[in-house]
């Protein structure tokens, strides 16, 4: 006998009723990916674009949004795992795919035969990668990064500006891109930016006197995309305004839509007498007789435990306040105040309802974090469905 698929939608699919069991959801709007996309295209006068999508597109599916970039003529992806650009090579991804974070020099094989470009930040990556090419007959294209800032990853401009020659020069090896990552981009105050910028362009005069010839040069974020037109170079690597978030500390409206939303149902509802403790602790004690909904959101689904009795969610196009802590699987509401308010009624944790919204910026300074970090968090037994 086969065994059992322990693959989740496998499993999902032998469970009766399926994945509509449970009726909590992230909708994932592609139209709203494809105007946001269309948004910087309008502001980098034809650069090309990298869009990034690692962490599962920040939580949106890295598929089924690479899938819909690349019908728009995107001209780049940047992941941050190997295996990440190998899910999406799997997936027909035909572009190229830029590997941000570390390859380590026993991945070079696998970034060969997914046909990836890593990002180079040392010699010995460098020569591993060299030599995994050589041996497999083929020119590998990688970026160099340099560390003008940010002090994460990347050689000095001085290094760099000594180093790329050398590894343009080592067999099977081409330096396709040379890049570096903006540490504040997104504050009003340019003035460190501005630093960086001059230290990378000073290390790009060093290494066209050095006779290298560097096609993609690139450095900006979406803030940088929405606020700093001198890192446009010739490519820019957009993540969070993609998905309708701004990072920018100026919080200018930049025209964008939020693409996911954080949707359930109320799955029991209770009328609790004045004085009852709800959820865990009993940080919470209904002060009058009460109306409390159950929804099935909880931690483990990315809907944080810092959001106990601070965080919001709509029901019948009204904000309805967490009521206690939030549970592992579950969260309580205190819906006292919406009338009309029934079991089986759709909960927006993220996105809106009639006239009001909860973005993700909004739970994110409720809990001291940023929107990425929320999207992200977002698990991965909560489906996507793309709209
Ligand atoms: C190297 C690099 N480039 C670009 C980005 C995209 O940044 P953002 O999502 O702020 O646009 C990131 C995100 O963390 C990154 O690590």
């Amino acid at each position: 006998m086969r065994a059992p698929s322990t693959d989740r939608e496998a499993v999902l699919a032998e469970v009766p009723g399926g994945g509509a069991g449970r009726p909590t959801v992230a909708t994932i709007d592609l139209d709203a990916l494809a105007h946001n996309y269309a948004e910087v295209c309008a502001r980098i006068r034809g650069r090309k674009v990298l869009a990034m999508v690692k962490a599962q597109a920040y939580g949106h599916g890295a598929v089924a949004v690479s899938r819909r970039l690349a019908d728009l003529g995107v001209a780049m992806f940047g992941v941050a795992l190997v295996e990440e650009g190998i899910e999406l090579r799997r997936a027909g991804i035909s572009q190229p795919i830029l590997v941000m974070s570390p390859v380590f020099p026993g991945q070079a094989e696998a970034v060969i035969e997914a046909g990836l470009t890593p990002v180079v930040f040392n010699a010995p990556l460098a020569r591993a990668l060299s030599e995994a090419a050589v041996k497999a007959g083929v020119s590998q294209p990688v970026h160099v990064k340099v560390d003008t800032g940010m002090g994460r990853l990347g050689m000095s401009p001085e290094d760099a500006a000594d180093l790329v020659p050398v590894i343009a020069g080592l067999p099977g090896i081409v330096v396709e891109g040379v890049m570096t990552h903006f540490a504040d981009a997104d504050l009003r105050d340019k003035q460190f930016a501005a630093a960086q910028m001059d230290r990378f362009e000073k290390f790009l005069r060093a290494i066209e006197e050095r006779g290298v010839s560097v096609p993609l040069r690139h450095a900006a974020n979406s803030a940088a995309v929405l606020e700093y037109d001198r890192a446009l170079f010739t490519m820019v690597r957009p993540g969070i305004m993609l998905y309708g978030c701004n990072p920018l500390e100026s919080g200018v409206d930049a025209g964008l839509r939020p693409v996911l939303s954080l949707r359930t149902r109320i799955a029991f509802l209770k009328k609790l007498p004045a004085g009852t403790p709800v959820s865990y602790g009993r940080t919470f004690v209904t002060k009058r007789e009460s109306l409390i909904a159950t929804v099935p959101l909880g931690y483990a689904d990315g809907y944080r435990r810092g959001l106990s009795n601070r965080g919001e969610m709509l029901v019948r196009g009204q904000r309805a306040a967490v009521a206690g802590r939030v549970c592992m699987d579950m969260t309580m509401l205190d819906v006292t105040d919406v009338p009309g308010v029934a079991e089986g009624d759709d909960v927006v944790a993220i996105g809106s309802q009639e006239k009001e919204r909860i973005t993700a910026d909004e739970i994110a300074s409720r809990t001291g974090t940023i929107s990425y970090e929320v999207l992200c968090g977002i698990s991965s037994r909560v489906p996507r469905s793309y709209v």
